[in-house]
Parts: structure tokens; sequence; C-alpha cells
């Protein structure tokens, strides 16, 4: 990598690049920041550019680290990638980078490859360091806790501030009152169902469990129990189904985010938001846990709708509450995330 890759100006140095775009350290960070992000099975489904003509970064989703049984249309990838361009935001914060354009999807309609990006990013002049800054902390903090929450309700307070991440996203989020988390509860066991009675999906699942050291999928210490009393349908990773079983909260608090198109921009705003969200719970001590089941199979995804006539598609299932923080799960190198695809052919 050079420092001409991140602009066209040469002999800029680590720190401010051209035109006071972000230097190679600087990419490297916005890269790492991005590629904490949560992902489907921790497939990490994102690569990473400069953009040739100014500064700003190019995001790519990788169809090599799609994940095509569990999530056949790359709405699933689009969300993860949607997530670590979140997170590349946060990190551009931080430096006063400030997004003077995000083009979401600004290729030809519906192309998802290697080569065509799915998001660019561009900077205006540098500044100092602003509001979205202060989630970068909790970048790192972040994880999926598959564990048993404790009975204690989120503040009315906390919640207002989920909903507001979200709807600064342009989405909607709901956190569901008791009848509604039932009902989606349903649905997602009722989808959890149907993927574990499919050999070829549990083996799809399967094929991202890691044992040993890895830069990707889903270690071991990171998968919790199964619900004793069946209330939390957690994706049974291990495919050890009632075998290891602790008894989880009485009322798991579920929330849904909602977009009101259904296009691949909007399954990045979507990542994005939850993203958003997650961080702002992270911040306030909240735990989360994504059920994303009922949004992979399509009948069940439909009828996610909101009953009383919310607005459009649910995009994200959430589980939140308070208990331990979940386990880190390993990364891909940051140089892996900034190497050309075009290179590799
Ligand atoms: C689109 C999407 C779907 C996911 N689905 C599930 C799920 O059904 N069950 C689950 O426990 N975690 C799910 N996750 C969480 C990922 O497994 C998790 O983000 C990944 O393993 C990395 O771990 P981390 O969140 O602790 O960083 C999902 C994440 C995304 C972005």
């Amino acid at each position: 990598m050079t420092e001409s890759m991140v602009g066209p100006a040469a002999g800029v140095g680590a720190g401010a690049g051209v035109r006071g775009g972000p230097g190679v350290a600087e990419l490297r960070a916005l890269v790492a920041a991005a590629g904490a992000a949560p992902s489907l099975h921790n497939a990490q489904p994102w690569r990473f550019r400069p953009t040739g003509d100014g500064p700003g970064v190019l995001v790519f989703a990788d169809p090599a680290r799609a994940v095509p049984l569990a999530d056949p249309d790359g709405r699933g990838m689009l969300l993860s990638v949607g997530a670590a361009l979140f997170n590349l935001r946060v990190a551009a914060a931080q430096l006063g980078l400030p997004v003077e354009e995000l083009d979401l999807m600004p290729g030809p309609l519906g192309v998802v490859g290697p080569d065509e990006p799915v998001a660019v990013v561009r900077f205006g002049p540098r500044g100092v360091p602003y509001e979205l800054a202060e989630l970068a902390e909790e970048i790192g903090r972040r994880h999926s806790s598959r564990e048993p929450f404790a009975n204690r309700d989120v503040p009315e307070a906390v919640i207002g501030e989920l909903v507001a991440a979200a709807a600064d996203e342009d989405t909607v989020l709901d956190v569901l009152e008791e009848a509604g988390a039932r009902r989606v509860l349903a649905l997602t066991a009722e989808a959890e169902a149907r993927i574990a009675g499919d050999a070829a999906r549990r083996a799809e699942t399967g094929s991202w469990l890691r044992t040993e050291a890895a830069q990707d999928g889903i270690p071991e210490r990171a998968i919790g129990p199964q619900d004793h009393e069946a209330r939390v349908p957690v994706r049974d990773f291990a495919g050890h189904g009632p075998a290891h079983t602790q008894r989880f909260e009485a009322l798991p608090q579920v929330a849904t985010i909602a977009t009101r198109g259904d296009t691949a921009a909007d399954w990045l705003r979507a990542g994005q938001a939850m993203e958003r969200v997650w961080l702002v719970a992270t911040a306030r001590g909240l735990r989360i846990s994504v059920l994303h089941q009922a949004v992979e199979l399509p009948d069940t995804r439909w009828r996610l709708r909101d009953p009383e006539g919310g607005i459009g598609t649910v995009q994200v299932v959430l589980r939140v509450g308070y208990g331990p923080p979940g386990a880190a799960t390993p990364r891909r190198d940051v140089d892996d995330l900034l190497r050309d695809p075009a290179g590799e052919r």
C-alpha cells in the first residue's frame, strides 16, 4: 500500500492525506473500525478502497463471503456491510473528517459485485471531531451477548435514545410491548425450527463455527446456552439442541428495525441503524443479541410486519437487556480488507 493509493497527491504524511483527507494510518484506522462491525456468522463480507478522485473511501460487499442458503438475496450481507459503514463514519468523526457525501448503491441498479462499490463515502475539508465521535469507544466494547439477561426493564429514556438513533439513519425502531414481543419470538422460534430441520442449512451454519484460532466465523466461546424454557429462540449454531440450557429472562425485550422500502440501499440503511442503535445501547450498559432467523425466510419476514400498520419491512430483530458483555470474536486483518479484489484475479 502506498500513499498514492489514498488520493492523487503523492508525498503526504501518515497523518493528513490528500487535501486533508485520510493518510495511510488514518485509512487503516477507518477500516479497522469498520471491520469490527457485527456480521452474519461473522463472515465479515466487506472490502474497502480509497477513492481515486479525492478524499474518501469506497465500500464493497464481498460476495466470496456470502452465506448463500441463509442469505440468498444478500440482505444479511448488506446489513453487515451497513454496520461496517456506520463504524467507518464514527471513526471518521473521531478524525474530524466530515462525510460530505454518502452514496448508497451508486452503481447499476442492484449490482453487488467485487468491483462495484455498494457505498461511496466522500470527506469534506478536515475539521475537529464531531458528534458521532462519542460512539467511537463503544466499537470495541460492543459484542453479541447470547447469555441470559436480567429481569430488568430498559428505562423509557434509554428506549427513546435507541428510537432516535434508528431515526437518524432513516429507519424505525420499535421496542415491542409484551404481545408484540411474544409474536416476534414465536415467529423466530418457527423459523429456527425450520432452519434446524434443514440439513443443508445446518451444515452451512456449522461451517462458520470455529474451534481453533481463525480470523472469521463464530468461536465456540461466543455461543451461549439454549433457553431452558424455550422463550428465547437463540440460533442453535452448534447443533447442541437442548443439551446445553439455562433459564433466560422471563419476558425478553425485543426491538425491531424497519425500513420504508426493501431495496439494497434500505438493507445498507438498516445495517447502519442496527450498529448505531447497538453502539448507543452499549454506551448505556445494555447488551444485544441478534435474532435473525425470521428475517431469513420470506414468509416469516412478511409476518414480522407490524399488524397495526407500522411502516415497511422489518430488517432486524434484536434482543435487548442487561447481562454479561458477550465474548470478543476474531476479525480479519486490515491488509486483507484493503486488498484490491481485481488484483487477485
Ligand atoms: C445480519 C446479521 C444476522 C445475524 N444473525 C444472528 C442470529 O440469528 N443469531 C445470533 O446469535 N447472532 C446473529 N448475528 C450476530 C453475529 O453472529 C455476530 O455479529 C458475529 O458473530 C460477530 O460477533 P460480535 O457481534 O460479537 O462482534 C447476526 C449479525 C448480523 C449482522
